[in-house]
């Protein structure tokens, strides 16, 4: 039987609700990325790596990258977990391009990538997140207004509220391609 691994790297629970809902769709294992080396990936055959987004970088996203000649063999997934709507392929692109500052073309033809859409809450975010926050905020307020796009318009619309995208059915994609793959010879 094909084994599976989900690990995730979440600051405030929306990945880590995700990579949840992922492991017990799949019926498999759930790891911290905090709470784990690369050796206890040894025995699984695929890798679901989840990580939220934070000033374009993904969380834990070096477990792929540093690690990727040990991991290499498996099937590589990799889930973004961030406010901005991946409907929007504006954004999807923006991601793929941050990506692509930490993987490698021959990564990022390996790993499978999905984006899920995830949730802030401004009253829980911590100071440096606060201050991160508050100066993309007044950032965007001085933008003229017909350069805005759609994610500075939404920024503008939620900032300093509590807003939750997750829902469990979003990762349908992601369980779908996962239950076609087989085990990596
Ligand atoms: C300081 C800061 C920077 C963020 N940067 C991005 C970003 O670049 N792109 C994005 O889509 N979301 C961004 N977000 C939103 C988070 O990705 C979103 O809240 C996500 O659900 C966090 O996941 P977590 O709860 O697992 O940590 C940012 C949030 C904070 C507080």
């Amino acid at each position: 039987m094909m084994k599976t691994a989900v690990v995730f790297q979440s600051h405030y629970g929306s990945t880590q609700r995700y990579a949840q809902w992922i492991a017990e769709e799949l019926s498999c294992d759930l790891w911290d990325r905090k709470k784990i080396k690369v050796v206890d990936l040894q025995p699984y055959h695929t890798i679901v790596c989840g990580g939220g987004l934070y000033a374009g970088g993904v969380l834990g996203i070096d477990l792929l990258a540093k690690h990727f000649q040990e991991l290499r063999h498996k099937n590589l997934i990799l889930f973004t977990c961030g406010l901005a709507d991946p409907a929007n392929p504006g954004n999807t692109d923006n991601i793929r391009k941050g990506l692509g500052k930490t993987l490698t073309p021959p990564m990022g033809e390996a790993i499978e990538i999905f984006h899920l859409r995830g949730a802030i809450d401004y009253q829980k975010l911590g100071l440096v997140h606060k201050a991160m926050m508050a100066a993309l905020h007044h950032m965007i307020t001085k933008k003229d207004a017909a350069l805005l796009t759609d994610e500075d318009r939404e920024m503008l619309a939620t900032y300093g509220k509590a807003i939750d995208f997750t829902h469990r059915a979003a990762t349908a994609p992601l369980i779908h391609y996962v239950r076609g793959l087989e085990q990596p010879g």
